[in-house]
């Protein structure tokens, strides 16, 4: 069948399941009746109550960043390989490496602790907006307005029942024109069950990141342990197996294109409802320099990972999240220019103001608003450039000058609140310094930081630092020699002389630091940042923020027909759509699944993202699939579907229309990557791993069989359509 590009782009908001990231507590109002036409074959009531036991006790924010779900009475939990990586490669030794052979308990004794992991559950949720919003008025400074809503805050918190072992949690959604309250718990005995080899978990690594075709494993597995009476605790030996009140059933029957798909998770945050001034800074301004940043410090790891393998374990887990939102934002500004981000956007504000134009009413309370938040945006920008370019070159890319700036916070408690509180800190920073140095190498960094040196030189202001570091790189004769002389000379990559230093007397900490060439460097370009750059932001950002929700709450009226979500903030909710191929461009189009038979047409042997270990490829030589397989006798792998999902949603549940698992979403389609900012119906899909493959995996070739007993399996529960 031959699709006809353009006429899908244009007809898709109508075709297909509309956007949104809905709240749980509001699908009966907003959502129920869209999604029964759809397919869903259970009730609103069935994914969230309030006090009975439903869907949303199986899910959980995982580790504080990703998604997990319960699929067993006994709390195993189902999150990506990626959203376990860091835990599995702090587990790590080169004799016991779990990253490259992957790792299956043989039972419950052999389940590894995984100190910090957490898994935080929603208990119920409430409206509070009346309460949050109590005496504040439209008419107030932004500031008074958000320590009033502060102290709105702080009481429903006193006057909200709650158990012990639980939390409350207040967000504002919609920009601040409505408040939701969370009470949650959150379990800290977590412990690592299992997780398939990086050759399968993940399969075509920075390569196919963000790409379908994809054919990753990405999935990995952990158990919730609590004490005795199941509630969340520290961990102790003798911690027991979390009995969540519900869990998932799995489904074996399998996908087809059309069918109705849930994902339910804590994604991160979008940025929906931005003006086109809004997208074309990020699009245009940023993305690109943030790209540039991270392109040469990844260039250089990856250089260095390839020579040595403790040097990839140490690195492979911090190169893997640069390189994923620096292959993300490129994704994002080739995605807004192909799909026309900007010329939607202004269609749209030219229809918002002519609604506006046409009635008093609404052109005295909105006429305004559109010009000014443009016109801030401009303000703003190189502001905001200015802080993104320090934050990824001092910060997010080179790890003595982030280090650097956490030791500042240490010295000033000692300045602040004297020699008693310095102690305190100190007792705290020698574990941190420990994880810090397992996984670092001088050489590896202070090559990054010629690197950093001379981008923040050549493309930041004098008065924001550039001045600075051009000097000092002159006095040295290069960038790569400025860098040479600071690793020599500092005691910050240096693990001994660091520690040496935490045994001294604060004044001999902070006299020592305050003088350390790294420090002093950092400190520099932060003194310039906060002088020149940090001032600004502060004038500029709460204008912004007040106009955003003005105009968030104007597009609430003009648009009365439209239905809107809020955007994404950390908090659960539930997107739906339908199993879907694309077709990105003209005589282009994907289909849905793809197969172990892509992995075999990937394959190339000892690669380093593409090889395929030997028991998988028997596996498949053998066709040996059991129950497994397609109808047509093939290995699903993974599939895609219309759900709008962002970061944070990785480690989801994908659930059919009864609320079954089958399968766990973890990534975007490279071409829908503008999501966040510009949601595209015919061109956005989110990538799950097929649940026949996670279990294949797990029995087959991890022979952990024995672990699906304790799942529930459903086969045969699906009606033909
Ligand atoms: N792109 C996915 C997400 O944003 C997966 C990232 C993990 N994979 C990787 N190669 N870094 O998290
Ligand atoms: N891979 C992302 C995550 O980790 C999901 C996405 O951005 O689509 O949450």
């Amino acid at each position: 069948m031959k699709k006809n590009f353009l006429l899908l782009l244009l007809l898709a908001p109508f075709l297909l399941p509309a956007q949104g990231m809905w709240l749980p507590l509001l699908l009966e109002k907003q959502n129920e009746k869209d999604m029964k036409a759809l397919g869903l074959k259970i009730s609103a009531d069935d994914l969230y109550h309030g006090v009975d036991p439903s869907v949303k006790d199986a899910i959980c924010m995982f580790d504080g960043g990703c998604t997990g779900e319960v699929i067993s009475p006994d709390g195993l939990l189902l999150t990506n390989h990626h959203c376990g990586f860091s835990a599995i490669q702090q587990l790590s030794t080169l004799e016991n490496n779990y990253i490259e052979n992957g790792y299956w308990a043989t039972d419950r004794s052999t389940e590894l602790p995984a100190p910090g992991v957490t898994a935080m559950f929603v208990s119920r949720m409430e409206d509070v907006t009346a309460l949050a919003l109590q005496n504040v008025s439209e008419s107030m400074a932004e500031r008074d307005r958000q320590s009033q809503i502060d102290k709105n805050i702080a009481q429903i918190k006193v006057n909200t029942k709650k158990e012990k072992w639980e939390e409350l949690l207040i967000r504002p959604f919609y920009n601040g024109n409505q408040y939701f309250l969370f009470v949650t718990q959150t379990f800290k005995d977590l412990r690592f069950v299992g997780a398939p080899p990086s050759s399968i978990g993940k399969f075509g690594s920075d390569t196919d990141n963000w790409v379908w075709p994809r054919h990753t494993g990405d999935f990995s597995m952990f158990r919730i342990y609590a004490d005795k009476d199941g509630h969340p605790a520290p961990y102790q030996v003798d911690n027991v197996p979390y009995h969540p009140r519900q869990f998932l059933p799995i489904s074996l029957d399998g996908i087809e294109e059309g069918d109705f798909t849930m994902v339910y998770g804590f994604p991160g945050r979008t940025d929906e409802y931005l003006t086109a001034t809004a997208v074309a800074q990020t699009g245009e301004v940023l993305d690109p320099a943030k790209v540039a940043i991270r392109d040469r410090s990844l260039k250089i790891m990856d250089g260095f990972m390839r020579k040595d393998p403790a040097v990839k374990i140490a690195y492979v887990a911090k190169y893997a999240s640069i390189a994923n939102a620096w292959k993300k934002w490129l994704g994002e500004m080739q995605g807004l220019k192909t799909y026309k981000a900007l010329d939607i956007k202004n269609r749209y504000e030219a229809e918002f103001t002519q609604r506006v134009e046409q009635n008093a009413d609404l052109k005295y309370r909105f006429g305004n608003l559109l010009p000014r938040l443009r016109q801030l945006y401009k303000d703003q920008e190189p502001y905001i450039f200015a802080r993104d370019y320090y934050s990824e070159t001092c910060l997010r890319n080179n790890e003595i000058l982030a280090q650097a700036a956490s030791l500042n916070s240490l010295i000033e408690v000692f300045d602040k609140n004297g020699a008693v509180f310095f102690a305190q800190k100190q007792r705290d920073i020698a574990p941190a310094l420990n994880s810090f140095f397992k996984d670092y190498r001088p050489e590896v960094d202070e090559a990054v930081f010629a690197a950093m040196a001379e981008l923040y030189a050549q493309n930041t202001k004098p008065e924001w630092g550039a001045d600075f570091v051009q000097k000092e790189a002159a006095k040295y004769g290069g960038f790569p020699q400025l860098a040479a002389h600071i690793f020599q000379n500092s005691v910050i990559p240096n693990r001994e002389k660091l520690q040496a230093l935490f045994t001294e007397s604060p004044d001999k900490v902070a006299e020592t630091l305050r003088k350390d060439p790294a420090f002093v460097f950092w400190k520099t370009l932060n003194d310039a940042f906060q002088t020149n750059v940090q001032p600004k932001l502060q004038e500029i950002q709460p204008q912004i923020n007040l106009l955003q929700r003005q105009y968030m709450a104007a597009q609430m009226v003009v648009f009365k027909e439209k239905k809107f979500f809020p955007d994404a903030n950390s908090t659960l909710r539930l997107t739906y759509g339908k199993v879907r191929g694309f077709s990105p461009r003209d005589a282009v189009s994907y289909e849905y699944q793809t197969t172990l038979d892509g992995v075999m047409e990937k394959y190339i042997p000892g690669d380093y993202e593409f090889d395929v270990p030997q028991k998988l490829r028997d596996l498949w030589q053998s066709k040996d699939y059991g129950q497994y397989a397609t109808p047509d006798g093939r290995l699903p792998v993974a599939f895609i579907a219309s759900n709008h999902t962002t970061g944070g949603n990785s480690g989801s549940p994908a659930l059919d229309a009864r609320g079954n698992l089958i399968g766990l979403n973890f990534d975007r389609v490279w071409e829908g990557t503008m999501s966040d900012l510009n949601y595209n119906p015919a061109i956005c899909r989110n990538i799950m791993v097929d649940v026949r493959y996670v279990l294949f995996i797990v029995d087959k070739f991890g022979g952990a069989g024995y672990l699906l007993q304790e799942m529930k399996l459903v086969k045969g529960k699906k009606k033909k359509r």
